[in-house]
């Protein structure tokens, strides 16, 4: 006797879009792919799977993400260490490497994929989760990063998004960073007796962290702790309003946040995170910034670089507040019809309707008109095809309005099949 099978589940902090959801997926990638085009943004994909050394060199040791967030396990055929990707730059990067993409001019590419951190899943915090990811490379002007940022305004105007706001910050260059650390460590020595497990343990491997607390009895602290803004140089100062004057220009509207550190090591000058108070805890839609060192820590020659990622779960959570809309019809024009011939010409017919542009759904099996009408209505299509004995014999169809045909077009019509793919098309 066979065992009955135990259902399988998805795993926790991995999610299904069913296929109402994943319309409004294809309608933003849709929108995305469009707005990038505009900014002449080319597609790179790169593989979900990386060797990890690529991650811990390219992230950092001390971060969360590679400390505790990876996916990471042996191929049991060679002992390679493989991890699934946390994020997509250090792949971008090592693909522009290995390819030489950079050998005769910078480039613009974009990525649209899943992305794996094992975290505590919540609303808007997922295991898998997908982002669009958007880099330049071998660009090194403030003018950049600035078109990136209103590139940015520009998508949130086009999806009627209005509660996004834009945080910024200047990491400085490592010297600078160098001379802030060891005034920060000081610091932090000083105030020992507030540090936390986590402050205490990264106050020498990465003491900017430990001010991105979340522990509101190191806030104070974390306050009043000497700001790396404060030790940046002319020239970082000079590449920060170099940003500042541009976004002025395009009119779009920030707040320096000179804790805004993110989450990641390679940075360097701009950081940005774009928070919205929209969907709950976990408000930032999108996050970037210049990492011009990064190539070359990866083995690449030195090229500067700038580029963000958007949560695209977060994004549609957030799109999905801003507006109520229309489900998407299934299809333009729903064939019903009774008996054997009429099935196999309503085959035909699909065909047909399909050669001059229309969707289609020729009901599958047989079953009840008004079984197959209810499906054709539940489709969203807007009109109904008929093929019974009568129209077989005729050679004609009957065509039903379901929805939105306006004053001219009667309820129902007899239409010759040779006739139907223009009359149909032209109603669209
Ligand atoms: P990130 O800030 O780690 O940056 O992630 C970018 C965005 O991904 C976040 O702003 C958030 O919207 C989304 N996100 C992050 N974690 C989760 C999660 N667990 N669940 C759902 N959404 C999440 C990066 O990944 C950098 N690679 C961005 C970048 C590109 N910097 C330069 N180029």
């Amino acid at each position: 006797m066979t065992q009955a099978f135990q259902k399988v589940s998805a795993l926790r902090g991995m999610n299904d879009a069913l296929p109402g959801v994943g319309a409004r997926w294809e309608q933003l990638e849709a929108i995305v792919r469009d707005w990038l085009a505009g900014y002449g943004y080319r597609n790179l994909r790169t593989p979900v799977l990386e060797y990890t050394r690529l991650f811990t060199r390219g992230i950092g040791e001390v971060t969360d993400i590679v400390e505790k967030e990876m996916y990471t396990f042996t191929d049991a055929l060679n002992g390679d260490s493989l991890t699934l990707r946390p994020e997509m730059t250090a792949g971008m990067v090592r693909a522009t490497i290995e390819h030489n993409l950079l050998y005769d001019r910078p480039q613009r590419v974009y990525a649209m994929g899943p992305v794996f951190r094992h975290e505590r899943p919540q609303r808007g915090r997922y295991r898998q989760f997908h982002q669009i990811d958007v880099e330049a490379l071998g660009f090194a002007g403030p003018d950049v990063d600035a078109e990136l940022i209103v590139m940015l305004g520009r998508l949130w105007q086009r999806m009627g998004l209005t509660d996004v706001r834009l945080e910024l910050n200047s990491l400085g260059q490592a010297e600078e960073r160098a001379a802030h650390r060891a005034a920060l460590i000081t610091y932090l020595e000083s105030h020992k007796d507030v540090l936390d497990e986590d402050g205490l343990r990264r106050m020498y491997s990465n003491p900017l962290r430990v001010l991105d607390t979340k522990n509101p009895a190191m806030q104070a602290m974390a306050d009043a702790a000497p700001r790396l803004f404060d030790f940046l140089g002319d020239e970082s100062r000079a590449h920060f309003d170099g940003v500042c004057k541009r976004l002025d220009d395009a009119g779009i509207g920030y707040r320096l946040n000179p804790r805004l550190v993110r989450g990641l090591d390679y940075y360097n000058l701009t950081v940005f995170e774009w928070v919205t108070d929209r969907i709950g805890a976990q408000g930032t839609v999108c996050g970037g910034g210049r990492y011009d060192g990064l190539i070359a820590l990866l083995g690449g020659k030195p090229n500067p670089a700038v580029g963000f990622a958007i949560g695209m779960e977060r994004l549609l959570e957030l799109w999905e507040q801003a507006g109520e809309r229309e489900a998407e019809p299934e299809c333009d024009v729903y064939i019903v019809h009774q008996g054997e011939d009429a099935q196999r010409l309503a085959a035909k017919v699909g065909e047909r309707l399909r050669d001059v542009g229309l969707a289609v759904i020729v009901h599958a099996g047989s079953g009840s008109f008004k079984a197959q009408f209810k499906r054709a209505d539940t489709s969203g299509a807007r009109v109904a095809v008929i093929l019974g004995a009568d129209e077989v014999a005729s050679e004609t169809a009957s065509v039903k309005y379901l929805r939105g045909a306006g004053d001219a077009a009667p309820a129902q019509q007899q239409v010759p099949l040779a006739a139907l793919p223009e009359v149909l098309k032209s109603k669209g």
